[in-house]
């Protein structure tokens, strides 16, 4: 078990509520940076506490601006390892370019996997992540990696709604292993859904297995972008005269027309964690979030 006085916790810019509450959890203040752009765009990183020796921890989550946050997160990994640090572990609650860990066509970038080895270049020994894409991504590590994973804190959450008649709605085969996980800890069937993407931010759901009309429905997916799944599978629901629909999912992307669509679409509630930070503009009444800095700062506690 680690000893909150031993270690230092550094965030980036990227999700600094989160870092503080994990600060928090743990007792400890953030380590002091500096962390600022040069008017050319440029990242500049300054660390202001003597590390050498210790076991330094770095958050950042790799959300929207991606690149900018991916570069801030390797050069504060890079100007610590020049401190001469114990052990530097990154914690990545959302890994960027998560979905880049297959190429589909000749030409593409494994993108998943040259993040990994930056993230090793720059002097990286363990990274701390949460809810990767489909678990291929595994094999691109090539130091030690710990994954988080956000279900039992939504269930929890779930649970308290005290639902009847209710089943979950898996939006895609891709996601149906973590549907396969809620449905076995709440005892309740999966509702397939067979979506198509015409183009990358519109949805159309092929076919749905399994009886939802006049049940409350939970669609879980391990992420929202452009709310076009979403959105895609809600239409047929209310087609199919399901009654009150839920979403739950870990990281809450929301890009381009997500937000409009989320406050249009007939949905009661969406679950979502706070591994990307929600600017104001984002936070709609619908959206509730969850937060995984417990489940973080007990994975600091207990890292070796
Ligand atoms: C797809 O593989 C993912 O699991 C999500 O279903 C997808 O990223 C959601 O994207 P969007 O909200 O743009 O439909």
């Amino acid at each position: 078990m680690n000893n909150s006085k031993n270690i230092y916790l550094f965030s980036g810019n990227s999700n600094k509520p989160l870092a503080r509450k994990v600060a928090r959890l743990l007792d400890i203040k953030l380590g002091k940076s500096i962390i600022k752009k040069f008017s050319d765009g440029e990242t500049y990183v300054q660390i202001n506490e003597d590390v050498k020796n210790k076991k330094v921890y770095v958050m950042q989550s790799g959300s929207n601006p991606s690149n900018d946050n991916l570069m801030e997160m390797l050069i504060m990994v890079h100007a610590l390892k020049a401190m001469e640090p114990k052990k530097i572990i990154a914690i990545i609650p959302f890994f960027p370019y998560r979905r880049m860990e297959k190429t589909v066509e000749a030409g593409e970038s494994l993108t998943f996997e040259l993040v990994a080895d930056l993230l090793k270049e720059a002097g990286v020994d363990k990274a701390i992540v949460l809810d990767l894409h489909k678990h291929r991504s595994k094999r691109f590590f090539k130091f030690q990696r710990k994954e988080l994973l956000a279900y039992p804190v939504i269930i929890s959450r779930l649970l308290k709604k005290k639902l009847d008649n209710f089943v979950i709605v898996a939006p895609d085969k891709g996601s149906m292993p973590e549907c396969k996980k809620y449905s076995a800890e709440l005892g309740v069937p999966i509702v397939k859904a067979y979506k198509h993407r015409k183009v990358h931010d519109k949805v159309i759901i092929k076919k749905m297995v399994g009886e939802v009309k006049g049940k409350d429905v939970i669609i879980i997916d391990d992420e929202i972008n452009t709310a076009g799944t979403l959105v895609g599978v809600v239409n047929e629901l209310k087609k199919k005269k399901a009654r009150n629909i839920y979403f739950a999912c870990t990281h809450a992307v929301l890009s381009g027309p997500a937000i409009d669509r989320l406050k249009k679409a007939k949905l009661r509630e969406v679950l979502v964690t706070d591994s990307i930070y929600l600017p104001p503009k984002k936070q709609l009444p619908k959206i509730k979030v969850i937060s995984v800095a417990p489940l973080i700062a007990e994975a600091i506690r207990h890292d070796r």
